[in-house]
């Protein structure tokens, strides 16, 4: 398959170019400077260029809380610029797999959220991402949308490390104790992304690692795998601050791909152990 990835220098663009290759794919990748998901014109025009046989669409501004005080361009990047790669894969008639988020729903629920539950984003983040969503849906017949949550893994900032460090330098870390979610290894996500694409089951996907955790709970394992001098201390959501709003709820059902491909990820516990190494 020629496979052309949006988004290929971030934290999952990295681990799916590098699998899609090992795994025999030709793969083209896309990030900022180079190409600039926003210019509607250039990127319908280079998608038919390419002729690619599916786009994965990472390509997004992941920053939750900058994404509260830029709405305008939380919007442009992840609702134009989606809209944008929507268009040019429909005209060419390629498939095309988005990636979206937990952040879509409100986490008021009790229970872990199905793939046709209703949406309810908290967040500029989570709407700017539904918004992305509802563009795919309507604009690109032969699309998967595919949701996960709390990844790590592959270069850039992520939770693991940033734990990892900060349990070396410090004695005693406070983390968020009222979210729960399903803590995911990018590299966990790669294989059920190609296999998506290598299908005509198209649709939308809850895919994470099995389990749930909250991120206190997250760190702590994170603290004892690497045997850490540390100790973690649960806060709550409004003692942490933050600008934007986080569902409490953001554990994802993986009905759909349970059903269709007869599996589900490892545990989460498992995929950090190997992450650690
Ligand atoms: N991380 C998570 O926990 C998580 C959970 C669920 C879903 N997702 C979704 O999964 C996808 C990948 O996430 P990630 O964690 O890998 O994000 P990431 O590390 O922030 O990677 C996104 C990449 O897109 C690039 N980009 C930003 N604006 C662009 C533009 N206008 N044109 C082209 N490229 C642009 C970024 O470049 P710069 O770094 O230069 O901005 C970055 O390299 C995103 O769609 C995200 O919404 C992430």
């Amino acid at each position: 398959m020629r496979c052309l990835v949006t988004g290929s220098r971030g934290l999952l663009g990295t681990e799916l170019v590098e699998r899609l290759r090992a795994k025999g794919e030709e793969v083209l990748g896309w990030d900022l400077p180079g190409h600039d998901v926003t210019d509607v014109g250039r990127t319908i025009n280079r998608i038919h260029k390419v002729g690619p046989d599916v786009v994965f669409h990472l390509a997004a501004w992941t920053d939750v809380d900058g994404c509260e005080k830029d709405q305008g361009k939380a919007m442009s990047v992840n609702f134009q610029g989606t809209w944008a790669v929507a268009l040019g894969a429909e005209e060419l008639g390629c498939k095309l797999v988005y990636m979206s988020t937990d952040y879509v729903f409100d986490g008021r629920k009790k229970r872990p959220y199905r793939e046709n539950d209703k949406p309810g984003p908290l967040s500029v983040y989570g709407r700017s991402k539904l918004m992305g969503e509802q563009a795919v849906t309507r604009t690109c017949k032969r699309h998967f949308i595919v949701r996960s949550s709390w990844l790590y893994g592959g270069r850039g900032r992520n939770f693991v490390d940033t734990i990892r460090r900060k349990a070396k330098e410090q004695d005693r870390i406070e983390v968020v104790d009222d979210q729960v979610g399903s803590p995911t290894w990018a590299a966990d996500l790669c294989q059920p992304l190609h296999e998506l694409a290598q299908s005509d089951k198209f649709g939308t996907y809850h895919i994470t690692n099995s389990g749930q955790a909250s991120w206190f709970e997250f760190a702590r394992e994170i603290v004892k795998l690497t045997g850490a001098d540390c100790e973690v201390v649960p806060q709550t959501t409004e003692q942490a601050g933050r600008p934007a709003a986080r569902p409490a709820l953001s554990v994802l059902e993986n009905r759909n791909f349970k059903r269709r491909f007869g599996r589900v990820l490892r545990p989460w516990q498992d995929a950090l152990q190997a992450y650690l190494g």
